[in-house]
């Protein structure tokens, strides 16, 4: 809340002090009774959300909206509720282990469904969409279950699904439900960075013109320290689509500069005069263009698989080779590192990014399985990990006896720990950024 105190002269020559006061999330309302008198009144317009799932997607939303309305953040796991209710962050994140531990805010976590759902006006959904190789689809179950609950306990509550969802998928919902209150807002963050993406959303997209929807999309605007927001209310499968669409073309993007370096490093040409080259395009542009082991992470290789299966019966060539390009780049970083005959091949680090906290789906797990089918020694240094042993694979602690066990040091993003072994590194990364 801000109070500025402003002297006015009125006509009479008075003098006249105002207080001007701004409070957060306030609206100024009018209505008009029967006999047409005007009535203002000002209202702090709190909504009660509860947020299903407290990974990176429902922590960070949780933390954001919690700073003006009523959030109660649900999960299965009793260990991540308790961490929350002592305000702190059980994933990686510098911005919601601050808000967490110095903001005022309106939150608290619970495993209890029943105490979650109730008397809320919102319900954000941001459990996990896995993908299944034997359906070749998202599975939806964790989504379909909140849902189900949802409009069993408190059919007034709009549903928001933050979860990434097969397009049409939030249609048949709003078929099998009966309802139009499920509507779908793709979400944008990058892991590591979940909370402040949210207070600087490159965009809000809500898939619904109704009222809920507006309104949700102004509780987004009033939560972010980013002004003037491009907000979009589309089609609820529109917005999935523009989610997978945006995934798919960052998944492009990569395969596309790790193409351009597959090439460069079989003909012995230098990767970075023709990236930053070819990057000197405007239209192009000098980011996302550092070559790695191949895309990975939670998003990019299940959405681009979705897109694929959604696909099917479509005359399409880029959105499948985007799938296969990633496991042929994949295949190649294994084919140069056996070139280099290792006895012993050190892994340095499972995770993506320099700054990540997991290691799901990293591409440096399908270079190992490359490497293993050789039938080539693997061993990891990953301090992420607490086990001495990972499928089979010995784990070391100590990151000098893991330099000295590795003739060969992998490593899809090297980090100042190991400049000192550069002469016995294979890696990619030629502009140490992500
Ligand atoms: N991670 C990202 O960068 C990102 C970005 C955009 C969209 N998404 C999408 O958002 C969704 C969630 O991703 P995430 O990375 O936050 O996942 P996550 O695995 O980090 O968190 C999911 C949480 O949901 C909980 N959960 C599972 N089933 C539940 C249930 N029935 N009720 C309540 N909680 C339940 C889990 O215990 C876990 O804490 C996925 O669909 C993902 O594709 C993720």
């Amino acid at each position: 809340m801000s109070i500025t105190p402003t002297i006015y002269k009125t006509p009479s020559e008075r003098y006249l002090l105002v207080l001007v006061v701004v409070i957060p999330g306030a609206a100024l309302y009018n209505w008009s009774d029967e006999e047409g008198n005007n009535h203002w009144f000002f209202s702090v317009q709190r909504m009660k959300i509860a947020i299903a799932g407290t990974g990176y997607v429902g922590l960070s939303n949780a933390v954001l909206l919690a700073q003006h309305n009523t959030v109660v953040a649900l999960d299965i796991m009793p260990d991540k509720v308790a961490m929350i209710n002592q305000r702190q962050s059980p994933i990686a994140d510098d911005t919601i282990e601050e808000y967490l531990a110095t903001k005022k805010l309106d939150l608290i976590a619970t495993t209890n469904a029943d105490v979650a759902y109730q008397d809320v006006d919102f319900v954000i959904v941001a459990t996990p969409t896995n993908y299944d190789p034997e359906t070749q689809h998202f599975d939806t179950s964790t989504v379909q279950a909140v849902i189900a609950d949802v409009r069993a306990q408190n059919p007034r509550a709009t549903i928001i699904i933050k979860s990434t969802v097969p397009v049409g998928f939030t249609e048949e919902m709003r078929k099998t439900f009966k309802t139009r209150k499920i509507i779908f807002s793709p979400e944008f963050l990058r892991e590591g960075k979940a909370l402040h993406d949210n207070l600087y959303p490159s965009r809000i997209i809500v898939g619904s013109d109704s009222k809920p929807a507006h309104r949700f999309a102004e509780l987004l605007q009033q939560a972010a320290i980013k002004r003037d927001i491009d907000v979009l209310f589309v089609d609820s499968t529109e917005a999935e689509a523009i989610k997978l669409f945006a995934n798919t073309y960052l998944a492009m993007r990569v395969a596309y500069f790790n193409e351009l370096d597959t090439y460069a490093e079989i003909h012995g040409l230098s990767t970075k005069q023709i990236v930053h080259g070819v990057s000197l395009d405007p239209r192009i542009g000098d980011y996302y263009n550092n070559p790695s082991f191949g895309y990975g992470g939670y998003c990019l290789p299940k959405d681009t698989k979705q897109l694929q299966a959604n696909f099917h019966d479509i005359p399409h060539n880029v959105i499948s080779a985007i799938v296969e390009a990633n496991t042929t780049r994949m295949k190649h970083i294994a084919d140069m590192i056996q070139m280099l005959k290792p006895k012993v091949v050190g892994i340095y680090r499972l995770t993506m990014k320099m700054d990540s906290d997991n290691f799901r789906q990293s591409s440096i797990q399908g270079v190992i399985s490359f490497l293993r089918e050789y039938g080539v020694k693997v061993v990891i240094y990953e301090p992420a990990l607490t086990v001495a042993n990972f499928e089979g694979m010995a784990v070391y602690k100590s990151l000098d006896e893991f330099k000295e066990q590795a003739d060969v040091v992998v490593a899809n993003r090297i980090t100042e720990e190991i400049t000192d072994i550069t002469h016995k590194i294979y890696s990619r990364d030629l502009f140490s950024r992500d």
